[in-house]
């Protein structure tokens, strides 16, 4: 009797565990037909973000960058009409500018700030229709301290990475001395462009929180850096990582007319015409069109499947109410969003063993870390076993448990990589390439047009299955036939070189 008390215990623990991660399941589910509301609002967000400042979650933030780099033209075989026809007219003069634009040969430096690592990259340009000849990147980890110093302190510390690098790079090589370079300074916040080379900071994302920094324009507070520690340099082009992701996939692909990061923040921006910007309204681009930085992160709709664990990850955070889209699927969340049920069921039951102190320690569970046990493809899930054992000191877990763990991490990562995809098509949806809705809403007649859209960062790029499930719902969304005219395409390095070619085309033109 006493066996069949423990086995009926032991079953009712069980039946505990499973019953939270269904429950948890059942919350975050993203059948086709929700993530189509989620389409559907993005685009209508994209539309209200557009008409006013404040008029949505999406801040729809101006870049002033309204000539994009075309690094296929060949100007001796072109008529300057060397454009995507897939544009559109009001785009012709955006790519038959560049002809003035970027025909400079030269070294360009960008800055590279993002969460956790700082790139600082050195590109040479030359020939006319100015190819890249080479590019050099070094990337130097951010201390985590950064985060939350003072401004000057976080100012100088960047200006440095970048000094030591140019020192080392110009070593013996032939410059003019002291002649004064062209920076392009990839700040990954969300910025209130004054120019395309300044603008003032709006607030932290990503568990950034550096003192005296919101408000201030960034572009002169690295100047000053700069100055203060001797750099003789100046920023040329103060860009987001989308954008100059985007440049950099338009130099490449000329079909690109949208960009997404997906790592530890998440953003997109893509090419908008500058007559549906109707907050500034009377601003002219000489292209007739201007990329628009959205700040998705900060996207919101009810048709987001949120779960009780978002909103105790919410309620936690230093930047509550601010990110939900973020919070959902960028790989600053994923991990924790994955401990907070792990821990749940280490309370509801005991198939983690008696004590799970570590699995309620916030944030221990990274999103790398996560990825490893999801992507576990050993027979008796080792590397999960491994993990529990050296992270969170929990010895000698069940195979159902770590089973049931795996399902865990799925249920997180493929809720995020849906919501992501969705994010993708609504923005398509609002400039008429999702091949179903026209630019005036209306079924688009004709083939549907080539988009490609260029992605960069880790959950895209290191993490496959996260991957595989973005990739099958543009499929799952648009169907089989359109879904062939969306493209994602991985921009290595984009954001740090799209801002140099941004810097030089910048300096250019002001000549
Ligand atoms: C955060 C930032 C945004 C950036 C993104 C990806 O959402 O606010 O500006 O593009 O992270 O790095």
């Amino acid at each position: 009797a006493a066996l069949v008390g423990r086995r009926a215990r032991s079953w009712l623990r069980w039946g505990r565990a499973v019953a939270v991660v269904e429950g948890f399941e059942e919350g975050c589910a993203t059948p086709v037909g929700r993530l189509r509301q989620v389409v559907d609002a993005m685009a209508v967000e994209m539309y209200a973000g557009l008409a006013s400042d404040g008029g949505s979650k999406l801040k729809m933030l101006l870049t002033f960058v309204d000539t994009l780099p075309d690094g296929c033209r060949d100007l001796e075989n072109d008529p300057a009409v060397e454009i995507s026809p897939l544009l559109g007219k009001t785009f012709q003069m955006l790519f038959s500018n560049l002809n003035s634009v970027l025909d400079e040969d030269g070294i360009y430096y960008a800055l590279d700030l993002g969460a956790t690592v700082c790139r600082v990259l050195r590109i040479q340009l030359g020939g006319r229709g100015s190819k890249i000849i080479n590019h050099k990147v070094e990337q130097h980890q951010i201390p985590q301290e950064l985060a939350s110093s003072t401004s000057e302190e976080f100012f100088d510390f960047i200006s440095l990475t970048l000094q030591e690098f140019v020192e080392r790079e110009e070593n013996g090589i032939n410059q003019v001395p002291d002649e004064r370079k062209e920076l392009g300074f990839t700040f990954s916040f969300p910025v209130r462009h004054l120019s395309i080379s300044s603008g003032v900071l709006i607030k932290w994302t990503k568990g950034f929180a550096v003192e005296d920094v919101v408000g201030k324009d960034v572009s002169q507070c690295l100047e000053e850096a700069m100055s203060r520690n001797g750099l003789n340099m100046r920023v040329g082009a103060l860009v987001n990582d989308t954008v100059g992701t985007l440049a950099l996939g338009h130099y490449y692909d000329k079909d690109t007319v949208a960009a997404v990061i997906i790592g530890t923040g998440t953003n997109a921006c893509y090419v908008e015409r500058s007559d549906a910007l109707i907050k500034s309204q009377g601003l002219l681009t000489n292209s007739g069109g201007m990329v628009v930085n959205m700040e998705w992160g900060n996207f919101w709709s009810a048709h987001l499947p949120k779960t009780s664990y978002d909103i105790a990850l919410d309620d936690e955070s230093s930047n509550r109410n601010e990110q939900g889209f973020e919070k959902m699927i960028s790989g600053m969340y994923l991990g924790e969003i994955a401990r907070r049920v792990l821990h749940r069921i280490a309370e509801e039951s005991d198939i983690f063993g008696e004590s799970a102190y570590y699995l309620s320690v916030p944030f221990i569970l990274r999103t790398p870390l996560m990825a490893a046990m999801h992507e576990d493809d050993s027979p008796d899930l080792r590397e999960v076993r491994r993990i529990f054992e050296e992270q969170f000191q929990i010895p000698g877990i069940s195979l159902k448990a770590r089973m049931l763990v795996v399902r865990v991490c799925d249920v997180v990562t493929r809720r995020a990589a849906r919501l992501t995809s969705a994010g993708i098509i609504g923005m398509l949806k609002k400039i008429g390439r999702d091949g179903i809705s026209g630019v005036a809403g209306g079924r688009a007649k004709g083939k549907p047009k080539r988009s490609v859209v260029a992605i960069e960062r880790g959950l895209y790029t290191n993490y496959s299955i996260f991957r595989e499930y973005m990739n099958e719902t543009i499929t799952d969304i648009l169907g089989e036939e359109l879904a062939q005219h969306v493209v994602l395409r991985v921009v290595e390095d984009g954001s740090g070189i799209g801002a140099a070619l941004l810097a030089a085309a910048t300096y250019s033109s002001n000549r």
